[in-house]
């Protein structure tokens, strides 16, 4: 008897020791899992991506230059974190086009990884597309050629080596790739590149030491999290404007974390554009949500002399309060802040009515299909280099719903074509959604359902890709691939590229 009562003592001390262990890690895990950086000083000048010069060939082809290359930068003065870009040390230009142009990029890889260029939004041959399948080996050139065929829009690109994207992006691989067209040149828009139209690519960073740090963390399982926030590179940046009028072209370029933006003083702007391009009319708001690769141009007034502060608040949409805390839901961010001059030049009045998006409605849709996310996979299944998911004939549209059949949230990207959302969980989707999209935030025990045109060209062999651009969850395999064929044709072979480099 006394010695089953000294086990039985021994037992349940030992189980309440590690219970309140366990509960004190929690609470320290959940407590310290949240990050804001409200109230920054902004102390540096925003960066600018220089605008690419291309050099006009003989049949009017516009060509441009990339090289990926490795080098160093001082987030933090006096110490270099190594760091790689298009054409420098961190980043890359921003390259433009008009649509019907003929545009060809020279893309050199100087890296000692093999690596991919995407050009995420762009509507172009598979070939061309620089997915998983058209690596570029290290000291390699690639030049995809393509005729801009779509509405004026922001664009970007940046690598996509399958099960490397995060880390190529991390380090610096991406830029701008902006489009315009007739309506986007006569409508009273701001428009004068890094003056009243500014690029605003956002990334989350952890900079120690001097250098990046891409340590993911205990239970974060959307992917790394930043602890600040960087514009263009620049860290705690400031940007003085001296227009009525400010456009801010944002981009989600960071590898997982979703941002609500907003200013600091609650003031309300207009959105003006999604993914593939102008809106149908300017859309008043004060807060407008991205994932990781969505795009949203939006227009802010400012008074003479005043400073606003673009902002990322805590927002919903997550699973459960645990879930929200370790994906980032619960951080604020101080992302830019706008310093307006004395006296600031008139800007016109928005127009009433930009341009109709140029989108399916989904009435003259094929074929429905669906794609259930969870974990790692996409219908169970998870990406294989040689395995053509689905195929898809030239000229149709088709309706694809796509469910968070799981507790963490996700987002949808398909390559080549812009879709029409045309329902969130059964309802019209709310009107910062209507537009042309290519890439969606999908939160937990969600239904998305989206409409899109694949107008070729077809090629049976090369797939396009379909993904969650939480570019860790992307790299663990929650993608697929697709080929476009003409009607009657079958989906040809794809072989897994040899794996003799890159990991
Ligand atoms: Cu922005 Cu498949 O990528
Ligand atoms: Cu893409
Ligand atoms: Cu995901």
């Amino acid at each position: 008897m006394p010695r089953l009562k000294r086990v039985l003592i021994v037992t349940v001390t030992v189980v309440t020791v590690l219970a309140a262990v366990l509960g004190a890690a929690a609470s320290w895990l959940y407590t310290s899992a949240d990050v804001s950086t409200a109230g920054t000083r902004f102390g540096r000048a925003l960066a600018i991506p220089p605008l690419a010069r291309p050099t006009i060939e003989a049949d009017g082809t516009k060509l441009f230059e990339l090289t990926m290359q490795a080098g160093q930068k001082e987030f933090t003065a006096g110490k270099k974190a190594e760091t790689w870009g298009f054409n420098g040390a961190h980043l890359g230009p921003t390259l433009r086009a008009q649509r019907g142009d003929k545009v060809k990029v020279r893309i050199k890889n100087t890296l000692d990884e093999r690596s991919t260029v995407h050009w995420h939004g762009m509507h172009l041959p598979a070939k061309m597309d620089g997915g998983p399948h058209q690596m570029v080996e290290p000291g390699d050139t690639w030049t995809p050629q393509w005729t801009v065929d779509q509405p004026a829009a922001s664009l970007w690109y940046h690598p996509h080596p399958h099960g490397r994207t995060e880390k190529h992006v991390q380090r610096g691989l991406a830029g701008m790739f902006l489009l315009d067209d007739d309506a986007s040149a006569t409508l009273a828009l701001p428009k004068n590149y890094g003056v009243d139209d500014l690029p605003v690519m956002v990334q989350d960073v952890t900079i120690d030491g001097g250098k990046l740090d891409f340590d993911r963390g205990l239970l974060r399982d959307t992917g790394f999290l930043g602890e600040r926030t960087m514009v263009n590179g620049t860290l705690d940046p400031y940007r003085k404007v001296s227009d009525e009028l400010i456009r801010l072209r944002l981009l989600n370029a960071s590898t997982a974390r979703i941002y609500d933006f907003g200013f600091a003083d609650d003031r309300s702007f207009s959105m003006v554009a999604t993914d593939g391009g102008l809106r149908e009319m300017p859309l008043r708001l004060d807060r407008i949500k991205l994932s990781p690769g969505e795009r949203a141009e939006i227009v802010v007034r400012m008074a003479p002399g005043e400073r606003a502060v673009l902002r990322s608040f805590p927002h919903e949409g997550y699973g459960s309060g645990w879930e929200r805390r370790l994906a980032g839901g619960d951080d604020t961010f101080d992302i830019l802040e706008l310093r307006a001059d004395k006296v600031l030049r008139p800007s016109p009045e928005l127009p009433a009515e930009l341009a109709k998006p140029e989108v399916p409605d989904g009435s003259d849709s094929v074929r429905e299909r669906y794609f259930g996310l969870v974990t790692s996979s996409i219908n169970g299944r998870e990406m294989k280099m040689d395995r053509i998911d689905l195929t898809v004939t030239r000229g149709t549209a088709e309706t694809w719903t796509v469910r968070n059949e799981h507790g963490t949230p996700h987002n949808f990207h398909v390559h080549d074509v812009q879709f029409r959302i045309l329902e969130v969980n059964g309802k019209q989707p709310s009107p910062e959604l209507q537009g042309a999209k290519d890439t969606v935030l999908i939160p937990p025990d969600t239904t998305v359902k989206l409409a899109m045109r694949f107008d070729g060209p077809a090629d049976p062999n090369t797939p396009y890709m379909y993904h969650c651009h939480l570019l860790y969850h992307e790299d663990l395999g929650m993608m697929g691939q697709f080929v476009v064929v003409e009607k009657g044709q079958k989906a040809g072979t794809v072989r897994a590229p040899d794996s003799h480099a890159g990991h």
